[in-house]
């Protein structure tokens, strides 16, 4: 294969990035599959030799510096560049803003903003020495529109939409690409995290009316309607590959559709149709 690239996955033992692994070395790259749990990778593994595939299991666990320093230099020393890195690895569980703890704000923050900006300055400096390279970020409908339930979550995909643009702006200098998907729900199971997908909805506090039950419902029914993540895979990758490219790339869903509407409309209007046909808000007469 003439224009075989090497791929860096974050958070591809599962879900989205697992996908995009899979796809990446089935179409003939270098599919370096990170995860911060090597014991994870024995799926990876007998794919790889089932398939012949170059998915090479790496440990990356992106909120720490050291593992990120580790992972690049090996990949770099084995196969002297990185072209693609596909920032994938994240956390997101739904809650109210006011219900948040501490240790949710940190979490959140930490992976999906923190952890991100620290592998795409480790190799981005790479890339700049390179004057080439393709960095693509995996965004989320709720960076173009905060969800209720899902507030911490949302303000990290807004942070990484702003990241995106100024990445494209300054890395765009050395002839860095830079990609920012925006992926409507996926399903990827989310019953099968480590941690409870719902847990800051507190179906029992009174003061929220029955609201956590009702957005528990709206989501859960999201998720059985969303696509398969081979799907979503398909256009991470065609984003990563284009040679000349937008930033944005809405992903499936009805992600095309909410950034059209958050354009067209005005934050007055933005919010009285999210409230009225996306959510079941119980109408406030005092608004
Ligand atoms: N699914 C959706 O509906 C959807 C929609 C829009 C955007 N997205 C975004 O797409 C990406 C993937 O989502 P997904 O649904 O595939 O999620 P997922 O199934 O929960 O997988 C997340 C991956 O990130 C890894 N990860 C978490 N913290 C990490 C850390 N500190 N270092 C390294 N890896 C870490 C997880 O590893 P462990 O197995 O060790 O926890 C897992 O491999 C995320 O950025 C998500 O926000 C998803």
């Amino acid at each position: 294969m003439n224009d075989r690239k090497v791929v860096l996955i974050t958070g591809a033992n599962r879900g989205l990035g697992y996908e995009t692994a899979l796809k990446f070395a089935r179409e003939g790259h270098i599919a370096y599959t990170s995860m911060r749990d090597m014991k994870k990778a024995g799926n990876i593994m007998t794919v790889a030799e089932r398939e012949n595939l170059a998915l090479i299991p790496i440990e990356l666990d992106i909120t720490d510096e050291r593992s990120i320093r580790a992972c690049a230099d090996k990949i770099i020393e084995r196969e002297k560049r990185i072209d693609i890195l596909v920032n994938n690895a994240g956390i997101g569980y739904l809650g109210f803003i006011t219900d948040a703890s501490e240790e949710d704000m940190k979490s959140h923050f930490e992976t999906n903003v923190y952890g991100t900006l620290k592998v795409t300055k480790h190799i981005a400096r790479h890339m700049i020495g390179r004057r080439s390279g393709t960095i693509v970020n995996i965004s989320g409908a709720n960076g173009i529109a905060a969800f209720p339930g899902m507030g911490l979550y949302s303000a990290c995909k807004s942070a990484i939409e702003s990241l995106s643009e100024t990445f494209c702006l300054e890395l765009g200098y050395f002839g860095i690409k830079v990609r920012d998907i925006i992926p409507g729900t996926v399903n990827t199971g989310m019953e099968n995290r480590p941690y409870d997908f719902y847990k800051g909805l507190n179906e029992a506090d009174p003061a929220w009316e029955g609201l956590p039950g009702k957005l528990k419902a709206f989501y859960a029914d999201n998720i059985r309607k969303a696509v398969m993540p081979e799907k979503a895979a398909v256009i991470i990758y065609k984003a990563a590959m284009r040679k000349s490219g937008r930033l944005r790339y809405s992903c499936l869903g009805q992600t095309g559709m909410l950034l059209m509407i958050r354009k067209i409309l005005s934050d007055r209007w933005f919010m009285a149709f999210f409230k009225k046909l996306v959510f079941p808000y119980k109408q406030n007469k005092a608004e």
